[in-house]
């Protein structure tokens, strides 16, 4: 039997995909192998958002020439998702010992890619849009009762820096019923949390019932029972009041939310074609709050976007102050190859670019921080999801809010059994990216 080990890169889309990849290999009668050594075929499912996901593939890639030329000519390389969507035939150009390429249409092709691969001769197939959904297909989950659903595809946006459309193509809505069909069938198959994705969820719908409906999709996801409901992303320009009431009203939708700001000055917005400005940002998060009050928040910036003045970095900083978001991711701009912005002149020096993400990654830590310390001495419904991967004796979990808790297993459990359960703990310590917690007693 063959065996086959999937390496993801990239966004929770991709995640989600590699769970396909995984069923569509299993149903054609490859096994899970324990790593890349010992496995028949190996599948990159790439990212090529910024660069660094990008140079990180290839050199994954070719650092498996060794295998190849060394004990194991047989073994097949596939290279699927974003970057195969983006470069195709060009992926054989830089990594000649590749023998698949397939794009982010056309996943269901991989199996008899493989096929036509065993011949000896590299096989590349991308399609420039696709007809199914990844859902349509079936699935191996990573975690048996958490499921990624996908409720768009595409995006329609084009902020200037943004690869997304170009490898992901237009935005397009799978038709409510098969939503919540799906869910239903996963809710009875014992899962216990669902993330609806999208690359712009709060847009569902307009291109299929004329207007963006997702405040009714969450409403009719959630009626079908799940226990908690989460979806991501969010674009600030969209998310409506209709759905900020859904997530108020619903108990099943998680107090959190992400909400890529990328950045605070309105001429840098502007420059990204983000279709807001912060005054409009700060209304949305007021309103969140208003109807949500603990609700947690994070973000996405953006830093050394060309253009960017130091005025502009510090209305950054103000915002992230202002706001005082729990999390946020951080990034360094980075071109993209026919992207809008990668022709855009005065573009901001590296150094320049590392000393603020230096000052902005410090400001993130320090909110974060205090973010957890308010958490220690409450109680939150935590559900676990194993073993933590440093230590087999801690256990790691999330809040309702999405803080990541570290728990000592207790003696006579065991992670694999607690694992997908939800309980009651007590925060204990916070520290800067995790809290600490333990199993509350009934007695409290
Ligand atoms: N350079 C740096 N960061 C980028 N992102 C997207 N494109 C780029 C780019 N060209 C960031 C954005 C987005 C996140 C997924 O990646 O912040 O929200
Ligand atoms: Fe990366 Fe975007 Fe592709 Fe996700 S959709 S893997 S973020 S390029």
């Amino acid at each position: 039997m063959k065996s086959y080990f999937i390496r993801t890169f990239g966004c929770q889309m991709n995640k989600h995909d590699s769970e396909r990849i995984a069923g569509l290999l299993e149903s054609a009668g490859y096994v899970p192998a324990c790593g890349p050594d010992v496995a028949d075929v190996i599948v990159f499912n790439t990212c090529c958002v910024r660069e660094t996901a990008d140079e990180r593939l290839y050199g994954q890639v070719s650092s498996l020439k060794a295998l190849k030329t060394g004990g194991r000519p047989d073994v097949l390389i596939a290279v699927g998702g974003c970057v195969g969507q983006r470069d195709g035939e060009a992926v054989l150009a830089r990594a000649a010992h590749v023998d698949v390429v397939f794009g982010t249409h056309n996943i269901h092709e991989l199996p008899a890619l493989l096929d036509a691969a065993e011949s000896g001769r590299p096989s590349v197939s991308i399609l420039e849009a696709g007809e199914t959904f990844a859902s349509d297909l079936p699935q191996v989950r990573e975690k048996p009762w958490h499921a990624w659903v996908p409720v768009t595809v595409g995006c329609d946006n084009h902020c200037a820096y943004c690869i997304v459309p170009s490898v992901r193509g237009p935005e397009r809505s799978r038709p409510m019923e098969d939503v919540v069909a799906e869910v239903t069938t996963l809710v009875a198959d014992g899962v216990v949390e669902v993330t609806l994705l999208g690359q712009n969820v709060n847009s569902y719908g307009r291109d299929r019932y004329g207007k963006p409906r997702f405040s009714e999709l969450l409403r009719a996801v959630a009626d079908t029972g799940v226990s908690r409901l989460r979806f991501a992303t969010s674009h600030p320009k969209d998310i409506s009041d209709e759905t900020i009431a859904a997530m108020a009203d619903l108990p099943a939708v998680m107090p959190y939310l992400h909400l890529p700001v990328q950045h605070g000055s309105n001429d840098i917005l502007k420059a990204m074609r983000r279709g807001y400005t912060r005054e409009e940002y700060l209304l949305r998060v007021g309103k969140l709050r208003d109807a949500i009050p603990d609700v947690a928040l994070s973000t996405d910036i953006i830093v050394g976007f060309p253009g960017e003045t130091e005025a502009d970095f510090a209305a950054t900083l103000d915002l992230v102050e202002r706001v005082a978001f729990d999390h946020a991711f951080t990034f360094i701009y980075s071109a993209r190859e026919g992207t809008p912005a990668a022709a855009l002149a005065d573009t901001v020096p590296r150094e320049v670019a590392q000393e603020r993400f230096d000052r902005l990654a410090a400001l993130v830590r320090n909110l974060s921080y205090a973010s957890n310390t308010r958490e220690v001495g409450s109680f939150r419904e935590c559900l676990i999801g194993g073993a933590s991967r440093r230590d087999s004796a801690v256990l790691g979990a999330r809040t309702p809010h999405n803080r990541l808790v570290h728990l000592p297993l207790p003696t006579g459990e065991s992670a694999a059994g607690l694992a997908g359960t939800t309980r009651l703990v007590r925060i204990t310590a916070a520290h800067p990216w995790f809290l600490s917690g333990e199993f509350a007693d009934d007695s409290r």
